[in-house]
């Protein structure tokens, strides 16, 4: 499920593909190897970072032109030296990267092994090395087509790369439900899971969709269907530039990442808000707007954090638009017979667009007619290409695993969406609209306010750095806020950390509290405040330790918290926009105090394309 890069060309291909995969390392993974040709198939591989990959092959060698390098994120067998990819074939003669789960790997491995297959190790992705050495033996076929003999064999997902020493000026690669694109540039091809590894070279891709193969030679490429139509296949060009993908002076890409930001609120916003004219243009779901506009219920559709955006998103869409709303974890609603039809309009999140759960449930109510909108981060990811139409939120590459910049982008366009449609529903007055969209456009600066305040954080970061569980509490629309500070806790500092809607604590977490417990409460000035300053007050009789973010106009509640961290004033629907981020930048210092990997936390994967 994580990386895969591959090279053939003129340069040294270990070279391009160990610093590919290290661009790829945001992704999350457990081992990294390396094949390259050379006459023979040259592998290298083990646990661990890709560093040590780049170890061993600056001491063993690993010359050549033609390449597949792989980051492994275990599904099926530990994370151990053999079973590491690249895998080869019994004869040696191919080596195979995968990404991807081979669901009937175990009734396949069964037949090979009847066959006389002897396996190193216990992925399932070396069954498919061996699958295609045994058709290509009692096939007697070329290479390409025991590869696809193979793939129509195998149930599951992948992307794929293979080099053969039979064939050394070429590369296959597959796809079907990993993603997979190829960069094309002048007498080179780079392969890669996404465009990171290859935007130094060239900017010209191809994105690969389910179902379809490519053979790669320095020349070129054919892509195909596994079943062996020939297709022609659309150029994109890429927009990324290479110093978004970099960290730009900060530790860490979390902390560039929240400082962003204002930044990447305003690109969100940009050509979308006319504050002058009092209207938002949303050219991405412009052919749906009747649709949408009529529709009698909207089902939004996510995992994680974005499913947190969606959350914020059912409160912004029902206040503002009277649009009732279902939120749904995507993995739920797929295999829960959703009832769903042609006269249903379904929205999904996703930051990467490859969210296994999240395109399962895209083409599930796709093909139960309804209409499927999508807001993704990627440009040209899966769910972005399958969606009937969707809007970008252009906050440029995530690379920290625990999501920020994104989340506040989803929220923004979801703002969007829901004043856009107030308007065109006829139940938001243009007075109101002005008064949102103006605040709207303030936002940005506000956030800026607020990732100046780090240093006054910190010292909150530094005492509770050692706590054992945080409570989070929240209502309405800080609700889903309080998820997400406590799933960003988690994530990076593997603190155990619990949301609530604020009201929910004496039904059962209230028991958790005594003077040990950091409780984080977003108690800012809106129509909960009132019950909120109870929930505080019930806290505080239990001796829980408050750390409240507030509005810098609340002095109620600035007076009751033990430590009070203030956010700019602004209109209660858009606080979700500013009440993160203080909870963004407390988990990330308290990572830093627990000397956690914050980029890269332990077990988990930027984008998850696994079920
Ligand atoms: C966020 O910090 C997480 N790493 C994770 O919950 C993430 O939001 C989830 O996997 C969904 O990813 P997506 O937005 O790329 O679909
Ligand atoms: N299922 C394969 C394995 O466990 C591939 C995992 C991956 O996507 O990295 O080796």
């Amino acid at each position: 499920m994580c990386g895969i890069v591959g090279y053939i060309g003129f340069r040294e291909a270990s070279d391009v593909i160990i610093k590919g995969l290290k661009r790829l390392e945001y992704r999350g993974y457990d081992s990294a190897g390396i094949a390259v040709l050379n006459g023979d198939v040259k592998v290298r591989k083990g646990k661990g970072k890709v560093v040590n990959l780049e170890k061993m092959v600056a001491e063993s060698g690993a010359a050549g032109t033609v390449g597949i390098g792989h980051t492994r994120w275990a599904t099926h067998g530990e994370p151990n030296d053999v079973n590491a990819h690249p895998h080869t074939d019994g004869t040696k003669n191919f080596a195979l990267v995968h990404n991807g789960i081979i669901e009937n790997y175990d009734a396949l491995k069964k037949e090979l092994l009847a066959k006389g297959h002897v396996f190193e190790g216990q992925t399932d992705t070396e069954v498919l090395a061996h699958l295609i050495e045994e058709i290509q033996k009692v096939a007697k076929t070329d290479f390409e087509t025991a590869v696809q003999m193979a793939l129509k064999q195998v149930d599951g997902t992948y992307g794929i790369a293979i080099v053969n020493k039979n064939e050394p000026d070429q590369i296959i690669v597959a796809r079907k439900g990993s993603p997979l694109l190829l960069g094309i540039g002048d007498d080179e091809v780079f392969i890669a899971s996404d465009a990171s590894p290859i935007i130094e070279y060239t900017n010209k891709v191809i994105y690969l969709d389910d179902d379809e193969m490519a053979t790669i030679t320095r020349e070129g490429y054919q892509v195909k269907t596994i079943s062996n139509i020939e297709l022609s296949k659309e150029v994109h060009e890429l927009e990324m530039s290479i110093e978004q993908i970099e960290k730009g002076g900060f530790p860490h890409f979390m902390l560039k990442e929240i400082h962003e930001q204002s930044q990447t609120i305003a690109d969100c916003m940009r050509g979308r808000l006319m504050v002058d004219q009092n209207r938002i243009v949303l050219g991405g779901i412009e052919g749906v707007l009747d649709r949408l506009t009529n529709a009698k219920r909207l089902v939004i559709a996510a995992c994680g954090t974005s499913w947190h955006a969606g959350l914020v998103g059912e409160y912004l869409l029902e206040y503002i638009a009277k649009l009732p709303v279902e939120v749904e974890y995507a993995s739920e609603f797929r295999y829960r017979e959703p009832l769903i039809g042609p006269d249903d309009v379904m929205l999904v999140i996703s930051q990467s667009g490859e969210t296994a759960d999240t395109l399962a449930a895209v083409r599930e109510a796709r093909q139960r007619g309804a209409l499927v909108l999508g807001i993704c981060n990627v440009v040209g990811s899966t769910i972005a290409r399958e969606t009937d139409a969707g809007v970008y939120t252009h906050a440029g590459p995530e690379i920290g695993v625990a999501s920020t910049k994104a989340f506040t982008a989803q929220v923004t366009v979801l703002s969007m969406i829901s004043i856009l449609l107030g308007q065109r529903r006829k139940v938001l007055s243009e007075a109101d609209a002005a008064i949102l969209i103006k605040a709207m456009s303030e936002i940005p600066g506000k956030v800026a306010q607020i990732t100046e305040k780090q240093d006054e954080i910190d010292h909150i970061s530094r005492l509770f750095a050692y706590a054992p569980n945080f409570l989070y509490l929240g209502r309405s629309y800080n609700f889903p806020v309080a998820l997400e500070g406590a799933l960003k806790l988690k994530e990076i500092s593997y603190i155990h950390a619990e949301g609530y809607p604020a009201a929910e604590m004496k039904h059962g977490p209230i028991a958790l509290i005594d003077e040990h417990m950091p409780v984080v409460v977003l108690a800012v000035t809106d129509h909960t405040n009132e019950k909120m300053i109870s929930n505080i007050e019930e806290v505080r009789a239990r001796k829980g330790r408050i750390i409240a973010i507030t509005t810098e106009s609340n002095h109620d509640v600035r007076n009751l918290a033990e430590f009070a961290i203030t956010i700019p004033d602004t209109h209660d629907v858009l606080t979700p926009l500013l009440t993160v981020i203080p909870l963004q930048i407390l988990s990330y210092q308290i990572a830093v105090y627990r000397k956690a990997n914050v980029d890269q936390p332990r077990n988990l994967a930027k984008s998850v394309t696994v079920e």
